[in-house]
């Protein structure tokens, strides 16, 4: 069967998307209310119909899917149209901005058996697949903590701050690999350039195992970073996504006790790893997955709870932020 897509927001990212699933599914409508955006999509995509408003998307019943790639603040509201109208939703992270808006919208889904889908591209990139292999199968001994660094002098965003439009990446994967929610999230940070859009964030978690995290995010910085380390009691191991050959390596570092030290700690170093990492592209990935998920392959209902707990982690996050 080929399924029948619809996308909303056509911008920066919306491209990439639309230009994904035209060579996975049937590109069907395109909708974006912003100037010129019609003529230049309508020459790339010709057998894509043109909406003028998103309830035409919606009242196209032989429509399976649609995509939703505008900005945050409008996710909820759209995703929640779109599954009301029975189509199964792909909508870019986060899919809301609040606990009780994605608790909603799964709630929704599991009613109507459709997919909800967040984007959270970095779950289908093979260097993050590889750190939870590692993880998952005790490669680093038991993970004591995993920090994110995501910094760049990049593009300032007038509604997300920070830790929503960046934030929201590292949590995905932190999530992830733990696979448990925090008990405790404690941010700070500042909006400098724009009054309640924090440019720069520090963020603390605690989690039920005892293990710890941490983000920096940041626009106002002069390093490029898209970097997580996982620390574990045997190992260690870093994911960096800015390397072109380099995506992950395992340090083969920790401390330990000898024997015949009297308890006292010391360190030890062997071999540094770098095992191979697949070049697929994970946006692509990402599209196959949420067309399998539609098809009835997979487990849609977990990708929407997975969904929801970083959501409700950036709320816990936020209300810190905002020093609550
Ligand atoms: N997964 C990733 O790696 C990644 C990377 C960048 C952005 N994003 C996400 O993608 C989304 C879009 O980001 P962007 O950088 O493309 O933003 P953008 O501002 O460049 O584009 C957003 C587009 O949505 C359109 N739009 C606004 N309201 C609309 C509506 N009601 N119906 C249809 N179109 C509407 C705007 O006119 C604009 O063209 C954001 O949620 C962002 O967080 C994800």
């Amino acid at each position: 069967m080929t399924i029948r897509i619809g996308q909303a927001g056509l911008g920066e990212w919306g491209k990439n998307l639309a230009r994904n699933f035209a060579g996975l599914a049937e590109l069907a409508w395109l909708c974006d209310p912003a100037e010129g955006k019609a003529d230049e999509f309508r020459m790339l995509y010709p057998q894509a119909r043109w909406a003028e408003s998103f309830e035409e998307l919606l009242a196209d019943d032989s429509l399976d899917a649609i995509v939703i790639a505008t900005p945050v603040p409008t996710h909820y509201e759209l995703a929640r149209e779109a599954l009301q109208a029975g189509k199964h939703v792909f909508v870019e992270k986060p899919p809301a901005m609040k606990g009780a808006e994605i608790d909603e919208l799964v709630a929704i889904a599991e009613e109507r058996d459709l997919v909800l889908m967040p984007g959270h591209l970095l779950l289908y990139h093979p260097g993050v697949l590889k750190l939870k292999e590692l993880v998952d199968e005790g490669a680093l001994g038991d993970v004591l903590c995993v920090y994110g660094n995501r910094q760049n002098l990049g593009r300032i965003r007038p509604y997300e701050n920070a830790l929503w439009s960046l934030g929201v990446h590292d949590l995905s994967v932190i999530l992830y690999l733990l696979d448990e929610d925090p008990v405790e999230a404690i941010a700070h940070g500042r909006d400098f350039l724009q009054p309640g859009v924090e440019d720069v964030a520090f963020c603390f978690m605690r989690f039920p195992s005892g293990r710890i995290a941490h983000m920096h995010l940041s626009w106002l910085d002069p390093h490029k970073k898209r970097e997580m380390t996982v620390v574990g009691t045997e190992k260690m191991a870093v994911f960096d996504d800015m390397e072109l050959d380099r995506k992950v390596t395992v340090y083969d570092k920790s401390p330990w006790k000898p024997v015949n030290t009297y308890g006292e700690w010391q360190t030890r170093t062997g071999d540094i790893h770098i095992p191979k990492i697949a070049t697929d592209e994970p946006l692509k990935l990402e599209c196959r997955h949420f067309l399998a998920l539609v098809e009835g392959d997979g487990d849609r209902v977990r990708v929407a709870q997975d969904g929801a707990r970083v959501v409700r982690a950036l709320d816990m996050l936020t209300t810190s932020l905002n020093g609550g």
